[in-house]
């Protein structure tokens, strides 16, 4: 699948502005605030109806605005399709082949895109809760079981936590919950440590071709059971964990023990990368992961992805960056922010989009 063009009127910077993409790679060139990251938001948007930075749905319209939109045409196949995203004020609406779509799990997905942000240089040193988000976003593409199950937990946790603020509470109904609780993490911790165990050994060898390097990367799940127990101990393992701390629920009011406080550690060299890897050494890893996740949706759900690369260039040696582009994937559309052309001579067509705005809106 590729994205041949989009279109963006009230988009952050851009007032009303159309771009035409290519198959191969499109290298997005230009100074500092002119819009790079804002092209490469928009197409993620698109795929995901949701920014990938910290800020609501209404910081990307255009200020003194009042909507923004973007019109995205996909090509699959020789088969075309329109998608269109419209977000006002009072709220988000979305339409395929201009119409309009009821559930937003009908549009996320049908264009689906793998984006590095330097804002993922994060990941390594955030909370936990920053590392289930990444996997929870990228296993979500590739699952849509492991999506329900997640939606389903987070509701009855919700549930859950509301109900022992209550001053009576029933034995026999936070005991349904807990059944159906402990049910729904067994498939979700399942996927979550078989998708960072395969994403991971992925990832290895494409951290082996950018570095030249013997490094080994592992990846260790941590979470509050032991997931080498078969699925009916497992289950009875987080039943009995509910047990023992129930009485510290009741008193605290909440839900101390499941998968919404599990965390993952990457290891290179049996050391934590957050611990012993540079900052190039930490970028390599993480597009390596990035290259992983295009490698998994293209196995698993036969799809093509389009990797965004925002500022990718920044930290890495002149080596690295010539194998970078060497080894990314040949049959994937790829979108490069940087700030200069580099010099490498490409093998690969490549289209030069230089971005120069007027500033508008005074920001
Ligand atoms: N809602 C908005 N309305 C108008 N302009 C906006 C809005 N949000 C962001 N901007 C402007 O967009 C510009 C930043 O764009 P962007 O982050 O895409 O830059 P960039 O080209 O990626 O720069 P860099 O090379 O520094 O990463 C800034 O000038 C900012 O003021
Ligand atoms: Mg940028």
């Amino acid at each position: 699948m590729i994205l041949k063009r989009i279109h963006l009127s009230h988009f952050r910077n851009y007032s009303d502005a159309s771009f035409e993409f290519i198959e191969g790679i499109n290298y997005i060139v230009g100074k500092n605030a002119q819009g790079k990251t804002n092209l490469l938001e928009s197409i993620y948007y698109l795929s995901t109806t949701k920014t990938h930075r910290n800020v609501s749905d209404e910081g990307l319209i255009q200020q003194n605005e009042n909507y923004f939109r973007i019109d995205g045409v996909l090509e699959r196949k020789q088969r075309r399709t329109d998608l269109r995203c419209i977000v006002s004020k009072q709220g988000k609406h979305l339409f395929v082949y201009g119409n309009p779509v009821k559930k937003i799990s009908d549009f996320v997905g049908i264009c689906n895109a793998v984006l590095f942000s330097p804002d993922d240089m994060n990941l390594f040193a955030a909370p936990p809760r920053v590392r289930r988000r990444f996997i929870d976003i990228e296993l979500s593409k590739l699952s849509k079981t492991y999506l329900s199950y997640l939606n389903e937990y987070d509701h009855l946790l919700k549930e859950r936590n509301a109900y022992l603020k209550n001053e009576n509470i029933s034995l026999d109904f936070i005991s349904v919950l807990n059944q159906r609780m402990a049910d729904c993490q067994c498939v979700i911790l399942r996927q979550r440590s078989r998708f960072m165990h395969d994403l991971i050994e992925l990832s290895h060898q494409f951290y082996q071709y950018l570095s030249n390097d013997q490094t080994k990367l592992e990846v260790v799940y941590k979470t509050f059971v032991d997931l080498t127990l078969d699925d009916e101990a497992l289950k009875q393992a987080i039943l009995n964990s509910y047990d023992l701390t129930f009485q510290r629920d009741c008193l605290c009011k909440n839900t101390e023990k499941g998968i919404h406080k599990d965390d993952f550690v990457i290891l290179m060299n049996g050391n934590e990368v957050n611990e012993v890897a540079s900052q190039g050494q930490k970028r390599t890893i993480l597009l390596a992961m990035k290259v992983g996740i295009v490698k998994m949706i293209e196995k698993i759900i036969h799809d093509e992805p389009l990797l965004l690369l925002d500022d990718v260039f920044s930290e890495l040696d002149s080596e690295r960056r010539t194998t970078l582009l060497k080894i990314l994937p040949k049959n994937i559309q790829i979108f490069i922010t940087a700030t200069d052309f580099i010099d490498e001579k490409f093998d690969r067509l490549v289209n030069k989009i230089v971005i120069e705005t007027r500033k508008e809106g005074g920001m």
